[in-house]
């Protein structure tokens, strides 16, 4: 932990994503005792406003609390009134940091708003070398408005001052898939086209779009999970191992991974493609979609996608990666299936057993664990084979409470670790790779395919699979 004093300063302090995620995280490291010593946490609000009514809406969200550690968290947050359109009003922050170390800045508003917000900062000498900025999704709606994004940002500040989160590199289970690959010499020789068959990736929610309806009837899954999440997950995965573990070292190796990814263009989207959008249903009793508050008349908008990717590169050429995601599916799950190749030849056909190929099972949420599944001998007479999960079971077995994604990339920002974040080029080439997507959508697929909330997605989905002789493996990769 630093020596120095730190201001946690925070923009769009009274949103969604601070009342749901960071102030809860900072809370839950304040009572660990994680937090750096000395720091200043700082709401900003546009208008000044009396820390009571700003504080009531939070404490819902961190329910579990105990008071007494409640009140002296509390304690710590001051409020500043700031409008990001009003110059002036930088003053009052710029009096509030006087004597801090560091300052760490916060963006939790729209992306639009965030070259004006760092011009402020800076015209008013509230940014220095040494501060921060932290930004996350959406950053930006195709590759062009990413780079204006980009742009905005780099014109104040250096690549090293910026924290994109992409809040699925926080999960503890993410990083797990770090140590799996690369803690594991038995793994290596095996994690290759030539010994596994296909990959399937899926993030499964339960959910629909609750009141973010405005927000995700202009964005739709493929931006919304696809172009960061997804795609992280399988760099995580696939990379070829980091030189070390340092920013630069792993984030050369995804964005190598990402430029390695073959493009769908033109029709190929109706050949690698499914675009999703769910009607309402009477087993989970739920609406559809068009009637959710807040969707548009006649919207188009996808909320289900599935992708069949390809890598081109020496280690995956050939080996097809399934990725699916989507709203209102029948559980919430997320999981990365590794379906490795088969026995040369099946020595254990007389004995009438039907011998499935191992697979690893790598389940990220709700629960955490990580099953590969063996062949070995029925009890008893003959040479019946069945197969038999090794089970590592993390929410049993792990030694300490769980962390939060958002705890461990505060913990991150703190102390200056830019591994976990995103540099601007991959979300470039990520772009890249999404766009020609939606270009042939917008040709060839301008339509979702309807499928019933509790399902696990249109027909569409599983024909995906089945043309190459698969299927998904919906409930914890049995
Ligand atoms: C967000 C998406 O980035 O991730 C949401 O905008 C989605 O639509 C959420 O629900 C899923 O995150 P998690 O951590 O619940 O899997």
């Amino acid at each position: 932990m630093e020596a120095e004093s730190t201001a946690l300063v925070i923009f769009g302090s009274t949103g969604d994503l601070a009342h749901k995620k960071l102030f809860p995280a900072l809370y839950r490291l304040f009572n660990d005792n994680n937090l750096p010593s000395g720091l200043k946490i700082i709401a900003i609000s546009r208008q000044a406003i009396n820390t009571e009514s700003f504080l009531e809406p939070l404490l819902p969200n961190i329910a579990e609390a105990d008071k007494e550690r409640l009140e002296q968290f509390l304690n710590k947050i001051s409020i500043v009134a700031c409008d990001i359109k009003e110059q002036s009003s930088f003053d009052n922050l710029y009096n509030a940091i006087q004597g801090v170390g560091r300052t760490i800045y916060y963006y939790a508003i729209p992306p639009s708003l965030f070259g004006e917000l760092t011009k402020r900062l800076q015209v008013s000498k509230c940014i220095t070398e040494t501060s921060r900025v932290v930004v996350e999704k959406p950053l930006g709606h195709d590759l062009k408005s990413a780079q204006k994004i980009h742009q905005d940002l780099t014109c104040r500040l250096n690549e090293e001052q910026i924290f994109r989160i992409d809040h699925y590199l926080g999960k503890e289970a993410v990083q797990n898939l770090i140590a799996l690959r690369f803690g594991n010499a038995i793994l290596e020789p095996l994690w290759r086209a030539a010994r596994i068959r296909y990959i399937q990736i899926t993030v499964a929610e339960s959910v629909g779009v609750d009141d973010r309806a405005d927000y995700y009837d202009r964005t739709g899954a493929l931006r919304d999970m696809v172009q960061n999440h997804l795609l992280q997950l399988l760099c995580i995965l696939a990379m070829e191992p980091p030189a070390k573990l340092s920013p630069d070292s792993v984030r050369d190796e995804k964005l190598k991974l990402l430029q390695a990814l073959r493009i769908i263009r033109g029709h190929e989207v109706l050949e690698k493609t499914v675009r999703g959008q769910y009607v309402g249903s009477d087993s989970v009793a739920c609406r559809s979609y068009l009637d959710e508050n807040g969707v548009s008349d006649h919207s188009q908008t996808e909320t289900f996608v599935a992708v069949k990717a390809e890598i081109d590169n020496w280690r995956w050429a050939g080996m097809p990666i399934y990725l699916r995601t989507g709203k209102r599916l029948q559980a919430k799950q997320s999981e990365v299936v590794i379906q490795f190749a088969d026995v040369p030849i099946n020595l254990f056909k007389t004995s009438g057993s039907h011998m499935l190929s191992n697979r690893l099972v790598i389940r990220l949420q709700p629960e955490e664990s990580i099953k590969l599944f063996m062949n070995a001998k029925i009890p008893g007479r003959g040479m019946g084979i069945e197969s038999n999960a090794l089970n590592l079971d993390f929410n049993h077995s792990a030694r300490s409470r769980r962390w939060t994604a958002y705890e461990r990339l505060f913990l991150d920002i703190f102390n200056g670790d830019l591994t976990l974040f995103l540099r601007s080029s991959e979300i470039d080439a990520a772009w890249n790779w999404i766009d020609p997507i939606i270009d042939g959508w917008e040709q060839h697929m301008p339509k979702p395919e309807r499928y019933l909330a509790g399902s696990w997605g249109p027909v569409a989905s599983d024909q995906l699979l089945a043309k190459d002789g698969y299927i998904w493996f919906n409930t914890g990769g049995f």
